[in-house]
């Protein structure tokens, strides 16, 4: 029985470009045409410890960044950029960058450090339940 030929270069790069690659509908900035996944109910982040005092730690998975005062009060916001749209992927201290457009937010406050943005981030609310922070949108 003769072997089945393999299939040349050419025949793989054809048929890879006409394979739609359903249901992704990514954009230019990696998103899905839905936007990023931001907290619609209580999400739990993890242990309390984790958010130094005066320091910031981002939740990529959740899009969202919790920050901790000198006094131990915990602060959350929304990481979606408000400029289009993008995830935040980078947190510098507690200085929020957008892998996008450059904007730049304030971990502890929210509000914009650098445009485009012009939109400060969306408050949640932050909780410790049994040592786990919890967040959820506001009211
Ligand atoms: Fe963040 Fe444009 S989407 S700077």
């Amino acid at each position: 029985m003769p072997a089945r030929p393999a299939a040349s270069r050419r025949t793989v790069l054809r048929g890879a470009a006409l394979t739609p690659v359903a249901g992704l509908g990514l954009t230019a900035c990696g998103r899905t045409e839905e936007g990023p996944a931001r907290p619609t109910g209580p999400v739990e982040l993890g242990p309390e410890n984790e958010v130094a005092e005066e320091g910031a730690k981002l939740y990529r998975d959740h899009n969202v960044v919790v920050s901790r005062s000198a006094d131990g009060t915990l602060r959350a916001y929304d990481s979606v950029c408000t400029h289009a749209g993008c995830p935040i992927n980078k947190l510098e201290g507690t200085k929020l960058i957008c892998p996008c457009h450059g904007s730049e937010f304030d971990a502890t406050t929210g509000k914009v450090l650098r445009e485009p943005a012009v939109a400060p981030l969306k408050a949640l609310t932050v909780e410790v339940r049994n040592g786990t922070m919890v967040a959820e949108p506001q009211a």
